[in-house]
């Protein structure tokens, strides 16, 4: 009796030192070793995270500055604490597996600023408390929480200044960061310690994309990827970006703190809000190994389920392009070198001189169809297609594509034809310019235009300055629109693949026809893409959703395209390796159909290689130095692409794509009626990347079935193989070889200098 009459006691005055402050609420991961710690001190709430007692986060603030009222950031009393757990499985329409766990432990904060205690222009404040709730989730593998304005409160409509939430390091972690930016993503990473970003941020800001909007000299984007001395690896990013500015982060390299730096509107405001509402997720990923972070699903946990009921038209896509011919210089997007100056439905293009360098012309288009058709692919991309071109980049033209009239070369509705009746579907483009107002003027007819020739996915761009002027990339308004382009898209059942757009926040996760982004660097700049820079995306850049990387070139030396051309720090196998090593239900073969035919042998792990998955295995990992995974693909989607063509009123039925006859063993030449009667075979592909360094790797075999003999065939770089621009370059250097192997089996790999390599193995 006296013992309960204590904990009782014990209890009480736990509750009462909640209220007042002073002992923190506490919340456990599932497996008990993370440990989040919350109080308010002084009227201040701060939170501070542990792994087996030992700190992660240090005690770090958080809050809002506000315009027309006292800020969110003192005065606080916590009132009330809830906890909560779940622990559900769910299966993603695409991915890199085919379920996915969301187990957490949730603690709900709900702090108040009494009446009286803070003053607002509205006078609210004397009358109403200002409420403002904290929900934290904590998972075996990190942290997320957010802000919750409910609708009884003094705050109802509310303009933010800054964010106040702070991350504090415990040390000077190992960084791979790219410098904040508010207009482009599209950088190299630097690799450093946090004490080092304020020398090496000018650098590695001229290393990047266009518009530059630096803020800061300790700036840095989200996801942030670190490593601690002690071996941990930190991530800091966000989930479910949604009404709301991007979060970069300042860094105080005195004492290791970074704040979180949103993207200002065109007024400087970062972010109207009106409860009740919710800010994004803020998230600490907290691993003990690299391969743990790749297995991650944090950010996509984080997110809301699926929003659309009907998914059935969504379908992972495998896809060629006439794209590289225009990033590489040897064809233009451009029809016409008549006119300095277009003005739409003004200029005269129909009695324009043809420039004789224009890609999407009806002739060119036709041969990558039947490059792509014969080898099995699902669709093509085709970039010039439309008016506008000449003087589309860096005008900061409002009119500048109506995303309707195609050029005088380019026979869209006979070019429909031709693909679906070869099997392929053609990829809209969609280049904005960033002119975001007047993409959305033209956006319903666009996307209908779509919907009449049997369009079902489109590649989006916002290159160069916002229109409307004086808005950056990733403010409030902004990722309003991209967000409004996916659901417009989602009526009209178009997946969208978004250039330049903000780096994704898992979104993809409730709205699954965003199959793609580009939001970094990608292969489009070629030779100054750092070595090692696609070790890093997928501990960045991926863990927000797929990335349109855009891999496969095996001209790596541009010089033999254009003059000006320069060697890509790259190898054949290494472009092999990022067909497994990057996650994207949209993956591209870049290169030109006659590269490819000059490798046709290399070029038949493309071919065979899968894009949806139903298991995944990173098997070894270091960020900015090497990345080998395993993957097994998932069977219901395998074919799905192909099928969709089948059912268009012009289409040929009974299309097979590539590696539907790979898993399935069938022949060139096989049809639907084939597929219906065959079984599939046990798959597996192995795919390894590395930076500049040389690297041997044993694979143990040990995922293939017990007792079963598969057959492997081993994309590997040539030992003389050199992806490095020196005069010992040899990029297309590779062997092929085919090994019976079993599960006792291990692969004995070379990678050289910016190289890689790819495996495929299928069950005799
Ligand atoms: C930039 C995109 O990333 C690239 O893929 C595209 O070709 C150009 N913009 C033109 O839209
Ligand atoms: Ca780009």
């Amino acid at each position: 009796m006296k013992k309960l009459a204590t904990l009782f006691l014990v209890l009480t005055l736990a509750s009462l030192a909640n209220v007042f402050g002073g002992t923190p609420v506490t919340l456990k991961s599932p497996d008990g070793k993370l440990e989040l710690k919350f109080e308010v001190v002084d009227g201040v709430p701060q939170y501070a995270l542990d792994r087996e007692g030992k700190p992660v986060v240090l005690p770090s603030k958080m809050g809002f500055t506000l315009e027309w009222r006292d800020d969110l950031a003192h005065a606080f009393v916590l009132k009330d604490t809830k906890y909560d757990s779940f622990d559900e499985t769910w299966e993603p329409v695409w991915g890199e597996e085919a379920q996915i766990r969301n187990h957490y432990n949730e603690m709900l904060v709900t702090l108040e600023q009494p009446i009286g205690s803070v003053e607002s222009m509205d006078h609210s404040t004397e009358k109403k408390a200002t409420v403002m709730q904290i929900r934290f989730r904590l998972y075996d593998d990190g942290l997320g929480f957010r802000y919750e304005f409910p609708m009884e409160n003094a705050l109802v409509y509310f303009w933010i200044k800054e964010e106040l939430t702070e991350f504090a390091m415990t040390g000077d972690h190992k960084a791979w960061w790219i410098p904040g930016d508010y207009d482009t993503q599209e950088y190299n990473f630097t690799e450093s310690r946090l004490s080092q970003i304020r020398e090496l941020w000018d650098a590695g800001h001229k290393d990047g994309g266009w518009p530059w909007t630096g803020f800061s000299p300790t700036g840095v984007q989200t996801a942030l990827q670190m490593k601690t001395d002690d071996g941990l690896y930190l991530n800091i990013h966000e989930a479910a970006t949604l009404d709301y500015p991007t979060m970069h982060l300042d860094l105080n390299d005195k004492n290791m703190v970074f704040r979180a730096w949103l993207s200002p509107d065109a007024t400087g405001y970062k972010g109207r809000l009106q409860a009740p509402c919710t800010s994004p997720w803020r998230t600490v990923m907290v691993c003990t190994s690299a391969t743990d972070a790749l297995a991650s699903r944090l950010i996509l946990n984080l997110n809301e389920p699926c929003a659309l009921e009907d998914v059935s038209w969504i379908h992972p896509v495998k896809y060629m392009g006439v794209w590289w011919e225009m990033i590489s210089g040897k064809s233009t997007w451009a029809y016409t070198n008549d006119f300095p100056s277009v003005k739409l439905g003004e200029t005269d293009y129909a009695h324009a001189t043809p420039n004789g360098t224009h890609g999407a012309n009806n002739a060119n288009v036709r041969r990558y169809i039947d490059f792509a058709a014969a080898n099995g692919f699902d669709a093509l991309l085709i970039e010039g297609w439309n008016i506008g071109w000449e003087d589309w980049y860096a005008k900061q033209k409002d009119f500048v594509f109506d995303f309707l009239t195609p050029y005088p070369d380019f026979d869209l509705p006979a070019l429909n034809k031709y693909a679906h009746e070869k099997g392929i579907r053609l990829i809209m483009h969609h280049e904005s310019s960033a002119s975001t107002l007047n993409y959305e003027r033209w956006l319903e007819k666009a996307y209908t235009l779509m919907n009449q020739y049997g369009y079902d996915a489109v590649k989006g761009g916002y290159v160069g300055t916002i229109i409307p002027f004086g808005e950056g990339h990733y403010s409030q308004p902004i990722n309003n629109h991209y967000h409004y382009c996916i659901t417009e898209a989602a009526k009209h059942h178009i997946m969208v693949n978004s250039h330049e757009a903000v780096r994704p926040t898992g979104l993809c996760r409730t709205w699954p026809n965003m199959i793609g982004n580009e939001s970094a660097m990608g292969t489009e700049f070629r030779e100054r893409i750092n070595p090692g820079h696609t070790t890093i995306l997928p501990f960045t850049r991926l863990q927000g959703g797929p990335m349109d990387y855009t891999p496969g070139i095996f001209e790596t030396d541009m010089g033999k395209i254009v003059p000006w051309g320069q060697k890509m720090k790259t190898t054949i196998c290494n472009q092999l390796g990022l067909y497994v090593t990057f996650y994207s239900p949209l993956q591209m073969a870049a290169d030109f159909p006659e590269h490819y035919a000059q490798h046709m042998d290399a070029f038949q792990f493309i071919k065979d290689v899968a894009v949806d998955w139903d298991k995944s295995l990173y098997l070894e990992a270091e960020p900015g130095a090497y990345i080998v995974t395993a993957r097994h693909p998932k069977l219901s989607t395998l074919n799905k692409a192909a099928e969709g063509v089948g059912t268009l009123a012009d289409g040929k039925k009974g299309v097979v794509s590539n590696a539907t006859k790979f898993v399935y063993d069938l022949p060139d030449d096989a049809t639907i009626e084939d597929l219906w009667h065959a079984t599939p075979h046990d798959v597996w592909y192995v795919g390894g990347i590395t930076d500049e360094n040389a690297r041997d790797v044993e694979v143990k075999l040990d995922f293939l079935k017990p007792g079963v003999k598969y057959e492997a065939t081993i994309y590997a770089d040539a030992k003389d193989a050199n992806g490095i621009p020196d005069e010992h370059y040899n990029a297309q250097a590779y062997t092929i070889t085919k090994k019976t192997v079993t599960n006792k089996s291990k692969l004995k790999l070379h990678m050289t200098p910016c190289g890689g390599f790819a495996v495929s193995l299928r069950a005799l």
